[in-house]
């Protein structure tokens, strides 16, 4: 392998550099800034059977440290993705990530099935959504999660990707539920539900009245769930929340990720991710790590010198 090559659930990347789904659309907004084909691959935004519409109201706020967003998976839905979107963005030959959301089992697994014949790279379950027989969302629920992802399972022979919620009480339980149904790999995390009040209005900020929270604030909440999970489960994890730089993204793998995506950072500077991709090698060696590889889980290693705790 070379020095930034890396595998995640199958899945073969030149460098682990990825970008999170909702993020980076469906690229098209990226590709006069840069080559496209310089990530480790691209994790379009969730697509769902039919369009959805989204929220109402006020749909993005800042936060001191990140940004919450209540955008209810707006999308143009699978038929757009498969006739306009997907076309264009396998002409760059970077692994495609299909993220997917949906009301019902039925809805993913349509979904699953239509893009696993049209030859993207891997599929990413976003199970965020409330499934509508139930009102629950997938992802708390570790039942209708195993449900879910093995009914996927059975309809694509893809590496099959789950995104994990951290609103729950931690990501153990989930994280097994899921690998056991079939997952591959696991990406972790979401965002954090929160919520914000208007100073002038006295009235919460988004028409959705929460959001879910991304950005640096909850960078310390995923490297926990990406260094809990992978050092108790053998399963490949894509560690993402609050990545910003190759500091950052070094820190991941340092808990044990195969990969990173870069999220909300693009709205700030849309190069974040191809710049993280530049400055790898350089923090890599900065650090003595020859490779992705030998980074990957180091810091449960034995303490190295002068990185004693206060
Ligand atoms: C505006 C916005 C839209 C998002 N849309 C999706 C989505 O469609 N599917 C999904 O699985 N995650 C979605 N996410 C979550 C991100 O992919 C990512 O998991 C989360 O924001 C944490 O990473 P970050 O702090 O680097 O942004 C979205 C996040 C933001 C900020």
């Amino acid at each position: 392998m070379s020095q930034l090559a890396t595998r995640v659930g199958g899945l073969q990347l030149k460098n682990p550099v990825l970008v999170a789904s909702g993020t980076f659309g469906y690229g098209r907004e990226f590709a006069p800034l840069f080559d496209l084909s310089r990530l480790g691959g691209i994790m379009v935004k969730g697509v769902s059977l039919e369009p959805w519409s989204g929220n109402p109201g006020v749909r993005l706020a800042e936060t001191d440290s990140g940004l919450l967003n209540a955008i209810g998976l707006q999308n143009p839905g699978l038929r757009h993705f498969l006739d306009e979107d997907w076309p264009w963005l396998r002409q760059f030959g970077t692994p495609v990530v299909v993220n997917m959301v949906g009301h019902s089992v039925e809805e993913y697994v349509a979904v699953a099935q239509a893009v696993s014949d049209a030859g993207v790279a891997a599929i990413e379950l976003n199970v965020s959504c409330p499934n509508i027989e139930d009102g629950l969302v997938f992802g708390t629920d570790q039942t209708a999660l195993a449900g879910l992802v093995a009914s996927v399972r059975r309809v694509t022979a893809l590496p099959l990707i789950v995104k994990l919620s951290p609103n729950t009480t931690g990501p153990l339980p989930y994280a097994r539920a899921a690998v056991e149904a079939g997952a591959d790999a696991l990406s972790l995390i979401n965002t954090v539900l929160g919520m914000a009040i208007d100073s002038v209005s006295r009235r919460p900020v988004l028409g959705n009245v929460t959001g879910g929270l991304s950005g640096p604030a909850i960078r310390p909440i995923a490297l926990r769930y990406v260094w809990e999970v992978a050092s108790t489960l053998a399963v490949d994890v894509i560690g993402m929340g609050g990545i910003a730089s190759a500091q950052d993204g070094l820190t991941f793998l340092e808990a044990g990720a195969a990969a990173v995506a870069v999220g909300s950072a693009l709205f700030r500077d849309p190069w974040a991710a191809v710049r993280l991709v530049d400055e790898l090698p350089a923090e890599l060696a900065g650090f003595g790590y020859p490779s992705v590889q030998a980074a990957i889980g180091a810091a449960r290693g034995e303490r190295r010198r002068g990185g004693g705790s206060a």
